[in-house]
């Protein structure tokens, strides 16, 4: 009888719990076989000592080796189990020298992926998918109205017009809804046929970058700046330049005379993260000076729905008939991030050549999902819950605020009026362990520091998302502050 399969092979089999088993399995012992440690005639042992070894269920195994016998690398004898085959299929063991050695070395990347090896991870990649109270971005996913969402999806799941292909600038209903919305509420000036509809408004960035900007060229950005855009722009092979920062956001009295970029992100009604507003008049400056430069701006309009304090302010889209504007928004915040729906409004003139982008680049967006968030819309369901959450958001804002008041002096709250989230200034600290340390005790948060460009001078701190969190974690969360400070991160 020949030998059944040692031990030792067994435990070379690694198997990482947080992915799905049985390509793993698979995988694992293909390549034994491939390798010739599990040799022809070898016979495995039987599914059960299989799945107690390994610590998977026997469904896993049967499918493993079935999968493997239906190849031509295992067959099984009748009463007798599963054997390694005699004779392996050849093209696989042509492959096997150079795909496993590991001396060989891989085919080099492009250098667009060389890029990203190169410019590191942000914060919250880091960090990984992230629903913990305080994530920055996340709404309160407890409010929303989950009963009018399902009722709506429910009416349209079986039209058949919903089955097939999208157009690419995305679902006709959507882009009308939106294009009434944003004229209403923002001031934006689009037609239908301006918006396009993206996958979360980071699909619409690399969109943005794919389409204004080549490699090397420099862009204008706040300083702090949005991760998710910084990381965009720097994928696509952008030279970032801070732009001149006043109390407000961009400082318009001190842009420069003369600038290379020919693209400028920014965030003019509600600065992101630390939350100042620019003026009418700022607004207006910023719109002539891109203009004269020949700029143009990516207008993230990423939470305008959530001021407090102000009435909406209009973006800056909207100031002119004819602005080199990009605009951009996102139902992340004001419905759900799991939706992924985003948009763009973008001249008339690009709208074709985006659309053609987003075909190319792939990532549609379902349209049962576009058309339920049509109806959301046009039924009055989206300026309900705005309205519902703007009032749920300010009194976490205020709760928030007064929690933290006892720690004035060495904790300096930023972020006035900002929607969903709370910058803490904290002078001297290590922003990324004191985040660190809040996720340990179950707390999501951003470090201030890693919104500024390398290479200038960050602030520190914490950036808090309250929305996603209720009164009794509000005050565990300032108690943890109140106890690290003292501690871990005593001055
Ligand atoms: C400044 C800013 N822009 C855009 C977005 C939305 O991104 P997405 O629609 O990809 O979730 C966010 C979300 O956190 C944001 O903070």
């Amino acid at each position: 009888m020949s030998p059944i399969i040692e031990i030792p092979h067994l435990e070379e089999i690694q198997l990482d719990r947080s992915r799905p088993l049985q390509q793993q399995l698979y995988r694992q012992l293909h390549q034994l076989i491939l390798q010739g440690r599990l040799q022809p005639g070898f016979r495995l042992p039987s599914s059960r000592r299989l799945a107690k070894e390994l610590g998977v269920s026997r469904n896993t195994i049967t499918l493993v080796l079935d999968q493997l016998k239906q190849e031509g690398f295992l067959s099984s004898r009748m009463g007798s189990g599963c054997y390694v085959n005699r004779q392996l299929p050849q093209d696989c063991l042509g492959l096997e020298a150079s795909v496993w050695d590991s001396s060989v070395r891989p085919p080099v990347l492009s250098r667009y992926a060389q890029g990203l090896e190169e410019h590191g991870m942000r914060a919250e990649d880091a960090q990984g998918a992230a629903d913990l109270p305080f994530t920055v971005g996340l709404p309160d996913l407890t409010r929303f109205p989950a009963s009018t969402w399902s009722r709506i999806l429910k009416r349209h799941s079986d039209r058949t017009c919903l089955m097939g292909f999208d157009d690419p600038m995305g679902h006709q209903p959507l882009r009308e809804a939106l294009s009434h919305y944003l004229a209403a509420s923002r001031g934006v000036r689009c037609q239908p046929q301006q918006v396009l509809i993206t996958q979360g408004a980071q699909q619409a960035l690399a969109l943005c970058a794919l389409v204004l900007l080549n490699p090397g060229e420099q862009v204008l950005v706040e300083n702090p700046c949005y991760a998710g855009a910084r990381e965009a722009l720097l994928a696509r092979g952008a030279q970032l330049e801070p732009l001149p920062m006043g109390p407000q956001g961009v400082d318009t009295t001190a842009l420069p005379s003369h600038t290379q970029a020919r693209l400028m992100y920014c965030t003019p009604t509600h600065q992101y993260p630390l939350g100042g507003i620019l003026s009418a008049g700022q607004r207006l400056q910023l719109l002539d000076w891109a203009a004269s430069k020949g700029l143009w701006i990516i207008e993230d309009d990423y939470d305008s729905e959530f001021h407090f304090h102000a009435k909406p302010i209009a973006a800056l889209q909207g100031m002119a008939p004819h602005t080199p504007v990009i605009y951009m928004g996102s139902f992340s915040k004001t419905l759900l991030p799991a939706s992924r729906l985003g948009y763009l409004v973008v001249p008339e003139a690009l709208a074709a050549t985006f659309a053609k982008a987003k075909r190319y680049l792939g990532g549609d967006i379902p349209m049962l999902l576009q058309a339920a968030a049509a109806d959301f819309i046009a039924e009055g369901h989206f300026v309900r819950h705005l309205r519902r959450m703007r009032q749920c958001y300010q009194h976490k804002w205020d709760h928030l605020q007064a929690l933290l008041e006892p720690l004035a002096g060495r904790v300096e709250t930023l972020a006035e009026s900002a929607g969903m989230h709370l910058v803490l200034q904290i002078d001297g600290v290590d922003d990324q362990a004191l985040c660190q340390a809040f996720l340990r005790n179950g707390f999501g948060s951003t470090p201030l520091s890693s919104y500024y460009l390398q290479g200038t001078s960050p602030r520190h701190g914490l950036v808090l998302g309250f929305a996603h969190s209720n009164g009794a974690g509000r005050e565990a969360v300032v108690r943890l502050l109140h106890r690290l400070l003292a501690t871990e991160f005593a001055p």
